[in-house]
């Protein structure tokens, strides 16, 4: 017992000693095993990205080329996980298929009840990291009608993840170096973010000793929600909004100052980072580029960097230090690869996958790891009396 403090919102609470990402929230600081976000968002593919923040560098070359292996040869689900697929209404959110699958493939695939994968870590690692995308781009195929396309092994992770959305009998989808650069770029953003709620989560569940896909298929709900990963969704179908409506964007700032409202500017805001997120000044950048690279225009890039101008000169958005987050603009970049708008934060799943997993080890392989259990400041009642049901 004793005087239990709180911190709602775990705001200032430290639950963890961890050594894989680096955030100063002041400066606007990102680094993954102390490399800077931006080197890896243009040097690194997001395999090499994954394996420095689960392994702790980045791979020489024998050990990328031995990851790639167990990437493709774990890529493809057991054929029994097609039942499950069926099973879901077509109306289904792709996260709720997400979820449940990730689940699903422990119970397909470690037969014998040694073979933990905590033994088996690097190939339960890879083959979860190759499942995500087969189940994201085998949800959608299904949703649509179609085959599904297995991966090639020509091609990196993002270049097969197109690959597997677009790609139909008789023609294979040929991304562009534009496309996949920025749909790789996307996914090293997204791979990791210190004690978020998500991997906050995939940590809790770890510690009660639950294998990686329960912990990360925890993962995977958290991020879900509208306040975290599904504010990439939030963004897109707030800017579609401002443009079928026609209300300005001044207008709609004014909407979400008023608290009764309820309406939050998606995209925007922050636990963290007080002056600017890192992500987001790299994907406003990227996704001009791709853009241009295209040859298209969206009519949302426009009412997006409206509405940044709109709420940055604003005194509400300043003075609560209100900045553009990493899910403002990478909507954009989503929409203009082909990506349908519900899938966007499978996408942000299939990035963080990683970030989940290196936290899922740095618990797991910690003999000295406590299992999570925080306190609570109680507020109800002292002492009740029992009542019979005829007095109640
Ligand atoms: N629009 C309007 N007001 C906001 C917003 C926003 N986007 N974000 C924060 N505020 C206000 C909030 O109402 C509060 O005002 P007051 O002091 O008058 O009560 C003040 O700013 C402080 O905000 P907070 O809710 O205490 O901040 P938090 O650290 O608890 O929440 C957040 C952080 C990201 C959940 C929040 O900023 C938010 O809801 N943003 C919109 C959703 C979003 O874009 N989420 C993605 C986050 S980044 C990546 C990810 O995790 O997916």
């Amino acid at each position: 017992t004793g005087l239990i403090t709180l911190d709602d919102g775990y705001a200032n609470t430290g639950s963890c000693q961890s050594a894989i990402t680096f955030i100063d929230g002041e400066a606007g600081i990102l680094r993954y095993r102390g490399i800077p976000i931006e080197d890896l968002a243009e040097r690194s593919s997001f395999v090499e990205t994954a394996q420095l923040l689960i392994f702790g560098r980045l791979p020489n070359e024998a050990q990328r080329s031995e990851f790639r292996t167990l990437l493709t040869e774990n890529a493809a689900l057991h054929r029994d996980m097609r039942k499950h697929f069926d099973g879901f209404p077509v109306t289904a959110h792709p996260m709720a298929i997400l979820s449940a699958m990730v689940n699903a493939i422990q119970t397909h695939e470690v037969r014998d009840e040694e073979a933990t994968d905590r033994q088996h870590f690097k190939q339960a690692a890879a083959g979860l990291m190759a499942k995500t995308r087969t189940i994201a781009a085998a949800s959608y195929k299904s949703h649509i009608g179609q085959p599904i396309a297995y991966p090639r092994y020509d091609l990196n992770y993002a270049e097969n993840f197109l690959h597997m959305m677009f790609s139909v009998p008789y023609r294979d989808y040929e991304a562009t170096p534009e496309v996949a650069h920025a749909l790789n770029m996307f996914l090293v953003l997204h791979a990791d973010h210190e004690q978020n709620c998500s991997t906050s989560t995939v940590r809790m569940v770890a510690s009660s000793g639950a294998n990686m896909f329960a912990s990360v298929s925890a993962g995977v709900n958290a991020l879900w929600g509208p306040l975290h990963g599904g504010a990439n969704m939030g963004v897109i179908e707030m800017l579609d909004e401002i443009r079928t409506t026609g209300i300005k964007p001044q207008d709609y700032i004014n909407r979400v100052k008023d608290k009764k409202s309820g309406v939050k500017l998606m995209g925007f805001g922050h636990r963290v980072y007080r002056n600017f997120d890192p992500r987001a000044r790299i994907l406003k950048d990227a996704a001009d580029k791709l853009l241009d690279a295209m040859h298209i225009t969206d009519p949302l890039l426009d009412i997006a960097r409206e509405v940044e101008q709109a709420a940055l000169a604003d005194d509400y958005f300043a003075s609560r230090r209100l900045y553009p987050n990493v899910d403002f603009y990478s909507g954009i970049i989503l929409r203009a690869i082909g990506i349908p708008v519900d899938m966007f934060t499978v996408m942000f799943a299939i990035g963080r996958t990683p970030g989940w997993i290196a936290h899922f080890r740095e618990v797991s392989e910690n003999p000295a790891q406590r299992i999570y259990r925080p306190r609570q400041v109680y507020t109800g009642a002292q002492l009740s009396e029992w009542q019979p049901r005829s007095e109640r």
